[in-house]
């Protein structure tokens, strides 16, 4: 539900008076530049499971709070409150870096696809088109996630996501895309992608779900030794979040006088991930955009290290396949 803008909660005052009297080290929102040379913003909003009117009036209040970077998808069933809202903001197409998902029922047919998403955001090209999951879905029966009879998905086993990412990379042509990417890619899938000889282009671009009990070291690594961008989605850990309870992010939180949650977005920018928190609350809204801090190498390492103590964990998985997810 959409909450008043203007509420105000203990943490954001307390946000607000840390930076009268300077006590905390604010991060500055930056710019990264991707491997097409467009600027992309490295804290973007997310907009998974918001309705068409919370995603209408959040959009609207990212933008007045200063986000230049709007995530979407086919999937999430508000692509056209998101081009409303852009439009809506007077701001120019041209400062707002937008980008939307080919869901996986258009993975053989990917520019009927591409054609479906700028009518519905309303918008003549797309900044960052990212193949949602690796998996390509049946698209015969019209329904966004076909299931066989024993309940599983009913998964195009001829057809692969290197194929899909053919047909996408020529859509960088005629502009309708400025860049390209993939989401929900492991190690190896994405090592398999770039090994095939017919990929012209390096994704600009790996979209995970990325937080402190999943951090996809290796993959980052990787990634940045190409200048792949890699963003992270869920950056908080979804829905009612176990991360704002561990004791570590607690502490952090303590010390640096913020909240748990801007202890994990400010993890994120740390290490050079994009983060793409996403929130339907005014005072979060904004939190998450001025309220980060700029964290000591010292705790930033400390959480990356995390997991040794509590194991990695997924909060979005959709099950598609076991090998979506598998670690290499
Ligand atoms: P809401 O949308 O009701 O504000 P993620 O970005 O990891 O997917 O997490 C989204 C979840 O985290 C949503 O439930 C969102 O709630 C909540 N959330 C977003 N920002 C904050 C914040 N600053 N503090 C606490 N919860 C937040």
């Amino acid at each position: 539900m959409y909450k008043n803008p203007f509420e105000s909660t203990l943490s954001s005052r307390c946000c607000i008076i840390n930076k009268i009297i300077n006590m905390t080290n604010y991060y500055k929102p930056v710019n990264f530049i991707l491997k097409n040379n467009r600027a992309i913003p490295q804290i973007g909003f997310g907009t998974w499971q918001a309705s068409d009117e919370d995603t209408y009036n959040s959009v609207l209040l990212a933008i007045e709070s200063g986000y230049r970077h709007i995530d979407t998808a086919y999937i999430y069933k508000n692509e056209e409150a998101v081009g409303r809202a852009i439009k809506d903001s007077l701001i120019p197409r041209e400062e707002i870096f937008l980008t939307t998902k080919l869901w996986n029922t258009f993975h053989t047919n990917p520019r009927a696809g591409l054609e479906k998403r700028l009518r519905n955001l309303g918008v003549d090209y797309i900044d960052l088109y990212l193949m949602h999951h690796p998996v390509a879905l049946n698209p015969d029966y019209g329904v966004d996630r076909p299931r066989n009879a024993d309940g599983t998905y009913d998964v195009l086993k001829e057809w692969t996501f290197v194929k899909t990412y053919h047909l996408c990379q020529e859509f960088l042509a005629n502009g309708k895309i400025k860049a390209l990417g993939v989401c929900n890619f492991t190690l190896k899938n994405l090592k398999i992608l770039l090994n095939d000889p017919a990929t012209k282009y390096i994704p600009d671009v790996v979209q995970n779900e990325i937080h402190p009990l999943l951090p996809q070291h290796e993959l980052l690594k990787f990634c940045s030794s190409l200048d792949i961008v890699m963003e992270a989605f869920s950056p908080l850990g979804s829905t009612n979040s176990p991360l704002f309870h561990l004791k570590e992010i607690v502490e952090m939180a303590e010390k640096y006088k913020v909240t748990s949650a801007q202890i994990l977005l400010s993890w994120g920018v740390w290490r050079r991930t994009v983060i793409l928190p996403k929130s339907v609350t005014g005072s979060r809204i904004k939190m998450n955009f001025e309220g980060l801090v700029v964290l000591e190498d010292e705790d930033g390492n400390k959480l990356d290290l995390l997991t040794e103590k509590y194991g990695t964990k997924r909060f979005v998985d959709p099950q598609y396949t076991a090998d979506v997810y598998k670690e290499d």
